[in-house]
């Protein structure tokens, strides 16, 4: 069978951001709650100027530059948890701003955080069927639980730009996977709300729970065991998170230790800067275990753990092939966490209250990337293009 996955994949966030030991100040807390207890250090916060678009272009732009052929991408899948529209697909927002071709369909899909898996597995069955073509995929979200409450230290965003074809260089997808599907009300975003509801605890059981479910069903459908797989990455709504499934896995196929710590370090570094970034989260861990790790993955298998609250879950597994690290992005990655400016908590508080009712400014105020949201005018969104990465990316 030909083999179809990821062959290009980068990632943006937000140029602001929140270190945790100041918000743990400010809220009265001991720090050490958010950084051993939930393994943050910090969280990147949009300005009232970015958001899921901005994000998104920017991702996609570093990404198309990898794209010899543009008119080859036949598919736009846009998921995303804070939707901007009940209707219109936010990849239509992309699709323009990226000058992608009118052949093209697009649309968006939902169900929180498992959506960017499940906008892969269809453009990887699409692509089987058509290999000539290729898909962009672009998982964005802003992290909204409300200033004070206990979700707060676990907001974030984060956008990631994944171009899915036939013979990828990144990580080739297996064909079996093990899903899980239940109704729960773990974690829900009421239509007119901009934050989410969440049962914290019960949000991590039913992590944890689905994981088990997810990799029973994976193995009895001849998945390949624990030992066959060289690393796992697991969504990562706060690191810790991460580090418990890790140790849930290991007990479930009866091992005493985790993966190697070394390579989960490597695999939660980025996310340990970024927070939550919902549909993004596993990816930008990948990419976090690729970039960080000094480990050579060729022809290694990796093992995902896609969770997406209410809920769905999906285990399922992939190879890395060889020449791998030449369409990694390394140093784009390292400016992106760089770049961002950081904030004072009451500056932090103004910008999350000004995000949530946003008016229109015509001019942009803020340092940003290709893309500024101006904000809303006659219900409509709007926007400005500034100028062009693709040249920085190659
Ligand atoms: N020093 C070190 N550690 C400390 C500490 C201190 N001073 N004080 C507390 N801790 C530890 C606690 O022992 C706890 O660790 P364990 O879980 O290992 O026991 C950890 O810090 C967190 O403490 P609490 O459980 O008391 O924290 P909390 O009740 O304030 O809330 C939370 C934690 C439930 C994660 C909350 O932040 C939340 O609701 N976040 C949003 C929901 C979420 O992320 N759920 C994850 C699963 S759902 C999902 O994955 C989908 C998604 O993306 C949202």
């Amino acid at each position: 069978m030909i083999p179809v996955g990821i062959d290009v994949m980068t990632f943006s966030t937000a140029h602001f951001v929140l270190d945790v030991e100041d918000l743990a100040t400010a809220r009265g807390v001991d720090f050490q709650k958010y950084r051993t207890g939930l393994g943050l250090e910090a969280m990147s916060v949009p300005s009232p100027q970015e958001d899921i678009i901005t994000m998104g272009v920017e991702a996609g732009q570093r990404a198309m530059a990898r794209v010899a052929d543009p008119a080859s991408i036949r598919f736009v899948l846009f998921a995303t948890e804070s939707s901007i529209d009940q209707s219109k697909s936010a990849g239509i927002y992309i699709h323009h701003f990226l000058g992608l071709p009118s052949s093209c369909r697009v649309i968006e899909l939902k169900q929180a955080c498992y959506g960017a898996t499940a906008a892969l597995q269809l453009a990887v069955a699409i692509i089987r069927q058509n290999p000539q073509e290729r898909a962009l995929i672009i998982a964005s979200d802003v992290a909204r639980y409300g200033l004070r409450t206990k979700g707060e230290p676990t907001q974030g965003c984060g956008a990631v730009a994944l171009i899915v074809s036939a013979h990828p260089r990144l990580l080739q997808l297996e064909e079996t996977s093990g899903t899980y599907t239940r109704h729960i009300m773990d974690f829900w975003r009421p239509n007119g709300q901009d934050e989410a509801c969440v049962d914290g605890r019960y949000s991590t059981i039913s992590y944890l729970d689905a994981l088990e479910k997810s990799w029973k069903d994976f193995q009895s459908r001849g998945g390949v065991a624990f030992e066959e797989i060289a690393c796992t990455c697991y969504h990562t709504p706060f690191p810790r998170m991460a580090e418990k499934a890790s140790t849930r896995h290991a007990k479930l196929v009866g091992r005493e230790k985790s993966l190697d710590p070394a390579l989960l370090s490597a695999a939660l570094r980025y996310n340990r800067q970024v927070g939550n970034c919902y549909t993004a989260a596993l990816y930008v861990s990948l990419l976090s275990l690729l970039e960080q790790a000094s480990h050579d993955f060729s022809d290694q298998r990796l093992g995902f753990f896609s969770y997406g609250s209410g809920c769905v879950a999906e285990f399922f597994t992939g190879i890395v092939p060889p020449g791998y690290q030449e369409v990694l992005f390394p140093e784009a990655h390292a400016h992106t966490l760089e770049r961002r400016l950081p904030l004072t908590v009451p500056r932090y508080e103004e910008f999350y209250a000004q995000s949530l009712h946003p008016t229109f400014v015509p001019t942009p105020h803020y340092p940003m990337g290709p893309l500024c949201f101006l904000g809303i005018r006659d219900q409509q969104r709007h926007y400005s293009l500034m100028s062009s990465i693709a040249q920085k990316a190659s």
